[in-house]
């Protein structure tokens, strides 16, 4: 029944034309490292646990009722074995089990009888609680995780409990006698606390952001597209992973096409990224109109032999000087089209569909365009992962120059596109040093990515890693 809602639901959202742009595995080699560090979690919350008191009646025929408290309950040792824990395809989450859990308790009980009040302490040793617990997992309207209980089965195997001091030697036969009933209480709290913490969950999951604002320009939407799916082997999450202009929230005029990203079972996460990722990224630059600038000649370094000056373009447009001699001159240069990324095997390409206006500042501030020109280059690129950083180097391979239009006439542009392009030269170098030292992998406060390796495929970059909980407040070893 299951499987098939979540096919049908998959394949609403395929048609809604929301493919993620963004997928996530999870391995069997990630949730048992995840349960490692959840079960170490546990293990030291149930050390310094603080029971609250219990109390109770037990009638004792004819001759009424005996009240008791259980107070300062603490646990003075717990045997807490390695719970195992697998994906659960009937659920759509995980199945976690434990076995042979044993812990011993030590307290203070008072009681009354009548007018009789007595006092003292008491061992409690309860012996091989087994508890299975299935969580499901789903989305909610906003893109969240959610979890939820969807089974939960308790045992406890044996009991011993000691009463010492005051009245004991009178019901420490009572407590020997209503062992089942006690027994039957403890199992009933267990799963109640189970579920307890899965709300818990629940709710941090609810609160967790879904679109995160990388600038004050654009901001990353990632919440889930469909459905998690559950494999016998693993956990595929489906993002969104679209960049938006923050202005605009403009919708760009591509869609994020499906791709399948192999599951790399030796590493504990398994990471899709398209290239419609970093494209929306680009539209969002670009529908702000954030993919311009302006060029004047104090940016010129002033050593250079050629200046933003009417007088200085003769070399390259030789009427320049005459119709407009010694005026300065501003550069406008712009994104004709949305810059396009293509994720190809091996390597990324980038589409610059460029201008640049010249105009000429006349000595009363009017600015008099000159002419336009379309400067088309295709520049390709290569991501790594070394040393926990990613690095890369790209290269220029192809760049031309044509003369869009003119009001001061035809001029050949041979010379101006070798000087672009020995500028283009100089930029790509200072970014292959900064991409050859590399940017740190993203990285949270609890955890990092460690044993990252990356590879581009057609159409998204796959990325596959390890991760590693950070021990930075001894919480988990
Ligand atoms: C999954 O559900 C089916 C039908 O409800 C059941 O027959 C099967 O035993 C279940 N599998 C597991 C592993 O629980
Ligand atoms: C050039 O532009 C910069 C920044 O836009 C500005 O501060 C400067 O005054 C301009 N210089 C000229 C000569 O227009
Ligand atoms: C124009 O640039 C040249 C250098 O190429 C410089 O010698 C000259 O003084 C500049 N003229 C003006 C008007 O700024
Ligand atoms: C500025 O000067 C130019 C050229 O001399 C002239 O064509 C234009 O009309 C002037 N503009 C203004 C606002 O004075
Ligand atoms: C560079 O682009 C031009 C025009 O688009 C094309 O004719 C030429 O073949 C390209 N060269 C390379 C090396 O791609």
């Amino acid at each position: 029944m299951l499987p098939s809602v979540i096919v049908v639901l998959m394949l609403l959202s395929f048609t809604c034309g929301e493919n993620p742009a963004v997928q996530v595995i999870l391995t069997n080699k990630g949730l048992q490292y995840g349960k490692h560090v959840g079960a170490g979690w546990i293990q030291d919350k149930l050390e310094s646990f603080i029971f609250p008191d219990i109390s109770g009646e037990i009638p004792i025929s004819f001759f009424g009722k005996l009240q008791y408290t259980l107070t300062g309950i603490t646990i003075t040792k717990c045997d807490f074995p390695e719970p195992s824990v697998e994906f659960y395809q009937n659920a759509t989450g995980f199945k976690t089990s434990m076995s042979g859990l044993s812990v011993a308790l030590t307290g203070g009980w008072t009681t009354l009888f009548g007018f009789i009040h007595s006092s003292g302490s008491f061992d409690l040793a309860i012996f091989s609680v087994d508890v299975t617990s299935v969580v499901q997992l789903g989305k909610d309207a906003d893109g969240h995780l959610s979890v939820t209980s969807a089974s939960c089965d308790a045992q406890v195997g044996n009991l011993d409990i000691q009463c010492k001091g005051g009245t004991s030697w009178i019901f420490q036969p009572l407590v020997e006698h209503y062992k089942g009933s006690i027994k039957g209480e403890i199992e009933a709290r267990i799963c109640p606390n189970v579920k307890e913490i899965i709300a818990n969950l629940e709710s941090h999951l609810q609160a967790m952001k879904v679109s995160f604002d990388v600038d004050q320009d654009i901001t990353l939407e990632l919440p889930l597209t469909g459905l998690p799916v559950i494999d016998a082997s693993s956990l595929n999450l489906g993002l969104k992973g679209e960049f938006y202009s923050i202005k605009t929230h403009a919708e760009p005029p591509f869609e994020a096409k499906p791709f399948t990203v192999q599951k790399q079972s030796g590493y504990m996460l398994s990471v899709g990224l398209s290239e419609f990722t970093l494209n929306s990224g680009s539209y969002g630059y670009y529908s702000a109109g954030l993919l311009q600038t302006l060029i004047n000649d104090s940016m010129i370094p002033p050593g250079s032999h050629v200046h933003l000056n009417t007088s200085s373009m003769g070399p390259f447009i030789p009427q320049l000087p005459k119709l407009f001699p010694g005026l300065l001159m501003n550069l406008q240069v712009y994104a004709r089209e949305v810059p396009l990324f293509s994720f190809q095997p091996g390597s990324v390409k980038l589409n610059l569909l460029g201008a640049v206006k010249a105009f000429a500042i006349q000595p009363n501030g009017t600015q008099t365009p000159l002419f336009k020109l379309s400067v088309d280059s295709i520049f390709s690129g290569k991501p790594w992962t070394a040393d926990g950083k990613l690095k890369g180097s790209m290269a220029m391979n192809n760049l031309t120059v044509t003369l869009a239009s003119s009001e001061v006439g035809t001029f050949k542009t041979d010379a101006i596109e070798s000087l672009v392009r020995m500028g283009s030269q100089v930029i790509v170098a200072n970014l292959n040093e900064k991409l050859g030292k590399g940017v740190d992998l993203p990285r949270m406060k609890q955890a990092e990515l460690v044993n990252t390796v990356m590879a581009v495929e057609e159409g998204f970059i796959a990325i596959s890693s390890d991760a590693q909980v950070l021990q930075t407040d001894g919480r988990f070893n």
